[in-house]
């Protein structure tokens, strides 16, 4: 196969930040995709629908001219939020999920959840309305490995989550282990999860093997080999409830060169080349345009893109460098070559 044209795809998981830093960032998503779901970890965080239109309307003025590229909303959930905050932000009709992070899981996370017996008002109203719930799912005590921080959040947190709230729609959000993928192939179609491109690339010997390499540290960590072959399975299987969700999440190079670096790999000067990657390796190209442009529209309840983009099978050498705002950073799989161009197709 030499080109596959594809319906244009949506990221359901993105960082955008703010500021002169959206110049970058929006205009990189817009490129190839349709919609993105904007992850509200900005400092402070974006916990009502008040502060989430005014956000939106910041990235809908970053957008490059003629681009119809759609921000979709998120609110962060915090120990306060209200349940008619729920009301209001689906009210609002740009406001399409509640990120759930553990106080501290990872960037911009002290303001969440302390505990998730204090949501339990809000959660009710969220299932009622059909109001979906994206978790970061890692618990974070300290005496608890981080590398078993999502599995133990899935046997402690979210099994008993699930059962509580039976109905709830579900994402969790950037998975990186066979448990997860088990634990979301054995639930109702409720549940989904979204995939990265570096968890199903890379493993945490591309991290640490041979010298530490920070541009590959994010959060949740990358995990040993056998955990990325479970994604790479999932997402290629054709299940439509597994789907994109690149979490590109930019900082400066500064900030990840650093003895103290932060987490977060920046794909979106090339995610869909990149996912290309991964399913032409796995011989699957074929199920790329559900898992890209298909399945996450579908479980969020929100039409499918209506036009295409194609991929042209021809090496190229990712940049060195990004922009970020008025700084640089180094993108992920940076001056490495990849095997898949992407062209947009007229409407
Ligand atoms: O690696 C990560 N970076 N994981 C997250 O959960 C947050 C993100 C960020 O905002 O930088
Ligand atoms: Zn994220």
């Amino acid at each position: 196969m030499q080109t596959l044209t594809i319906t244009r795809p949506d990221d359901w998981h993105l960082h955008l930040r703010d500021g002169a830093a959206l110049a970058s960032t929006v205009s990189d998503v817009s490129v190839n995709f349709a919609r993105g779901m904007v992850m509200p970890n900005l400092s402070p965080p974006i916990v009502n629908t008040a502060q989430a239109q005014v956000y939106r309307e910041k990235i809908l003025a970053a957008r490059p001219p003629d681009s119809d590229w759609q921000p979709l909303m998120t609110l962060y959930l915090t120990d306060n939020t209200a349940a008619e905050e729920i009301t209001r932000a689906q009210a609002s009709g740009f406001i399409h999920g509640v990120k759930y992070y553990p106080a501290g899981a990872t960037t911009n996370s002290d303001a969440g959840v302390s505990h998730i017996g204090k949501a339990s008002k809000v959660l009710e109203r969220m299932q009622e309305i059909g109001m979906p719930l994206q978790i970061h799912g890692e618990v974070t005590d300290p005496d608890i490995d981080i590398f078993d921080r999502e599995t133990v959040f899935i046997d402690r947190i979210l099994m008993r989550l699930v059962k509580r709230f039976p109905e709830l729609k579900i994402i969790v959000e950037h998975i990186t282990t066979s448990n997860a993928v088990e634990f979301v192939t054995n639930s109702d179609k409720n549940i989904s999860a979204t995939i990265t491109p570096q968890h199903l690339l890379f493993n945490r010997n591309h991290l640490l093997a041979g010298g530490i390499r920070p541009h590959f540290y994010c959060l949740p960590v990358l995990k040993r080999s056998t955990h990325q072959q479970a994604l790479i399975d999932a997402a290629t299987s054709g299940d439509s409830r597994f789907f994109l969700g690149t979490d590109s999440a930019p900082h400066t190079r500064a900030s990840k060169e650093s003895a103290c670096g932060c987490a977060g790999c920046y794909s979106h000067h090339a995610a869909i080349q990149l996912y290309a990657e991964v399913f032409a390796r796995a011989d699957a190209l074929d199920k790329l345009e559900g898992f890209a442009s298909h399945f996450g529209a579908d479980f969020y309840n929100l039409p499918r893109n209506s036009s295409k983009i194609t991929l042209r099978r021809q090496a190229w050498q990712l940049p060195q460098a990004s922009r970020l705002g008025n700084e640089e950073m180094t993108p992920l799989y940076a001056g490495e070559t990849l095997q898949w161009q992407a062209e947009n197709d007229a409407d």
